[in-house]
């Protein structure tokens, strides 16, 4: 596996690799690596004949007083996880590489982004935006797969590359969960034994809700109460939104006439956690 720093290098590599006729798959992540993230390397093997990782915590989609600086990060374990993951290249540029003195542009996707996390996290896609644009830029990737934990990131992400012709094919992949349900994130680590707990009752919320679904109710007030329901049994747990949504839009809907995003957002201590499930009628 080859680990690169720099810009220019990074940008040398997938020229050289495209002029080979190589399809560059690639997964941005912020480090941290879990099971989730061995999903998406896995997916990115298998649709395209090159693999490049990158890893950068951006400071541009954390807001003032958010988990930048305690966001967890181990670049030796995640060398090693990538290097048993078959990377091929492993792109670790730092803050000045990316951001340099005097940087002023940035990326804003409208619609899709005002929902949700965007209400709560004023900026965080912008930040998201902009460092995934330049990294597409530099990496120039046929394929780039993301989780669906982030299901308004992914929309986002795919909206941008197509608002902006980008030549890259964005993929999704379903959550990989803990065995209570947990969805993978590398936040958990945040969590005390009691908190790790509580935070099971987050999935068995929307699970409850798909239950119901399943069971033929359509009204968005019914189904967001049950779950709520079962999340608001925990002291531990304050949920900051529990909401259906349009999956292309991520507006909210009165009801679910085929399908809908419920997507919730939580926190638990100084931890904030989302998870959503995809309604859809069989
Ligand atoms: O999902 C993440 O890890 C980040 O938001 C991303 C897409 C790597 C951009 O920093």
């Amino acid at each position: 596996m080859k680990v690169i720093e720099y810009i220019h290098e990074m940008k040398e590599a997938s020229q050289a690799l495209r002029a080979e006729g190589n399809k560059i798959s690639f997964v941005p992540t912020m480090g941290y690596l879990h099971q989730g993230h061995l999903s998406l390397l896995k997916k990115g093997r298998d649709v395209g004949d090159l693999l490049v990782m990158s890893i950068f915590v951006n400071p541009a989609q954390f807001a003032k007083g958010e988990d930048f600086e305690r966001y967890p990060r181990d670049f030796e374990r995640d060398k090693k996880m990538c290097e048993s993951e078959s990377v091929d290249i492993l792109f670790l540029p730092n803050a000045r590489e990316i951001y340099p003195d005097g940087y002023q542009t940035y990326v804003e996707v409208e619609g899709v982004t005002k929902n949700l996390c965007g209400t709560s996290r004023p900026g965080h896609f912008r930040g998201v935006a902009t460092v995934v644009t330049k990294l597409f830029n530099i990496v120039r990737p046929h394929y780039a797969i993301f989780g669906e934990k982030d299901f308004q990131q992914l929309v986002t992400i795919k909206r941008l590359a197509l608002d902006l012709d980008m030549d890259v094919d964005v993929i999704g992949m379903p959550i990989v969960r803990e065995a209570d349900g947990l969805a993978m994130s590398s936040r958990n680590s945040y969590l005390g034994q009691e908190e790790r707990a509580a935070a099971g009752s987050i999935y068995r919320a929307i699970q409850r809700s798909k239950e119901v679904f399943d069971e033929g109710e359509r009204s968005a007030g019914i189904l967001l109460n049950e779950a709520r329901k079962v999340v608001e049994i925990s002291p531990l747990i304050e949920p900051e939104y529990v909401k259906l949504v349009n999956m292309g839009t991520m507006e909210e809907v009165d009801r679910v006439e085929n399908e809908a995003l419920l997507a919730i957002a939580v926190r638990i201590g100084k931890t904030r956690l989302i998870d959503n499930i995809i309604l859809r009628k069989a």
